[in-house]
């Protein structure tokens, strides 16, 4: 059953008038236990907590370890529950530690940077990276409770708040072309509707979920831009500069709005406006990559199939297209146009 949204932190009372758990673990970083944590307090009844260090490195089995200990360690049974306090990092590994711990405790996903919102926290996928790969281990598991509050984006630097706006740019992209646009007139210095933005993205991303809860189709849409993007933020894993992870699906965005119009004549209006949202918020729409070392991050890809390197397209009316090979020499000139 799909998770429950609600959009207002002070829904967690309602919650806990009708639940007993007997146990109840929140698992947050250093910044989320400082900026987040104190505005649920009051909400959540007796706790306890499991701080991780916060960052893409730390989404691994390692941190997973420490969070199952510490789970065993205080005698959490079948019938505690986990709330994980953060970005993409904690719901993801916090769902996917909470989907295998005694074969599954149930969990609260309060997402607070604004990627975990519109993306990470719904749709149910749960996942750790593993020897450098970028979600290698994870299961379909919906949380019992998903709260999405604006709230906590007060506290969220600029750079985080691209990185998520990245993944809402994808949805507009995708299935709503004025949404799009909408979102490409935005000035971050203005005061920005984030509920109804944040609802519209949801809406998009909650009923292509519905359609294909477990990826046989349409839902590979939602990928869009990360074959190439998962690559070069793997890519940047490993270097001091690394790429938030919706910076480097801008740049997967572009590299695959680059191969629709090479292979299916898609607009290049598209493609400029991107490029130059890129450029704006990133100080460059160019990066610099090894293209030998991405390509084999790419040929990794748990959505290729064989030899065939599968993407995710866009054709000259717009509409979007699935599991479309794309040979090695398109995408090694697809990461060229990328290279600065
Ligand atoms: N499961 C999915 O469907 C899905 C979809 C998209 C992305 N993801 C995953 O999400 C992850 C990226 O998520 P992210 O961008 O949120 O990264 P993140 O979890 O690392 O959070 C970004 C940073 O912001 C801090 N932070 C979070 N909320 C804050 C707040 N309110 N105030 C101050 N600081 C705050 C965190 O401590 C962290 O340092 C990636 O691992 C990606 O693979 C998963
Ligand atoms: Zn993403």
């Amino acid at each position: 059953m799909p998770t429950t949204i609600r959009y207002s932190i002070s829904d967690l009372a309602t919650y806990f008038e009708s639940t007993t758990y007997d146990r109840i673990m929140v698992l947050c970083d250093e910044n989320t236990r400082t900026h987040c944590l104190p505005l649920l307090t009051k909400w959540i009844p007796h706790f306890q907590i499991i701080e991780i260090a916060s960052g893409e490195t730390h989404k691994n089995w390692e941190t997973c370890m420490q969070i199952w200990e510490a789970l065993v360690a205080n005698h959490f049974t079948r019938n505690s529950l986990l709330i994980n306090v953060g970005g993409g990092v904690i719901t993801d590994m916090g769902g996917f530690a909470a989907s295998v711990y005694k074969r599954g405790i149930k969990c609260i996903q309060i997402p607070t940077s604004l990627l975990a919102m519109v993306d990470a926290s719904i749709g149910a996928k749960t996942g750790i990276d593993f020897q450098d790969i970028k979600n290698t281990l994870g299961t379909f598991y919906e949380a019992e409770l998903t709260i999405i509050d604006p709230i906590f984006l007060q506290t969220l630097d600029k750079r985080q708040i691209i990185s998520g706006f990245a993944e809402m740019l994808k949805h507009g992209l995708i299935a709503d072309k004025a949404y799009f646009h909408q979102l490409l007139d935005y000035s971050f210095e203005n005061t920005i509707d984030w509920p109804l933005l944040i609802q519209q993205s949801l809406h998009i991303k909650s009923s292509i979920v519905a359609q294909d809860p477990t990826e046989k189709g349409l839902r590979k849409t939602l990928n869009f831009g990360h074959t190439i993007g998962h690559a070069i933020e793997s890519y940047y894993l490993e270097k001091e500069n690394a790429l938030l992870h919706g910076e480097a699906i801008l740049y997967g965005m572009i590299a695959a709005l680059f191969l629709s119009s090479k292979k299916f004549n898609y607009t290049s209006a598209f493609i400029s406006a991107l490029e130059n949202f890129t450029e704006k918020h990133l100080s460059t729409a160019k990066i610099k990559i090894d293209i030998t070392q991405v390509m084999k991050y790419i040929q990794q890809d748990k959505k290729n199939k064989g030899d065939q390197f599968l993407f995710v397209l866009l054709d000259a009316e717009n509409q979007i297209l699935y599991d479309i090979p794309c040979s090695q020499n398109e995408i090694i000139e697809a990461l060229n146009y990328l290279h600065d």
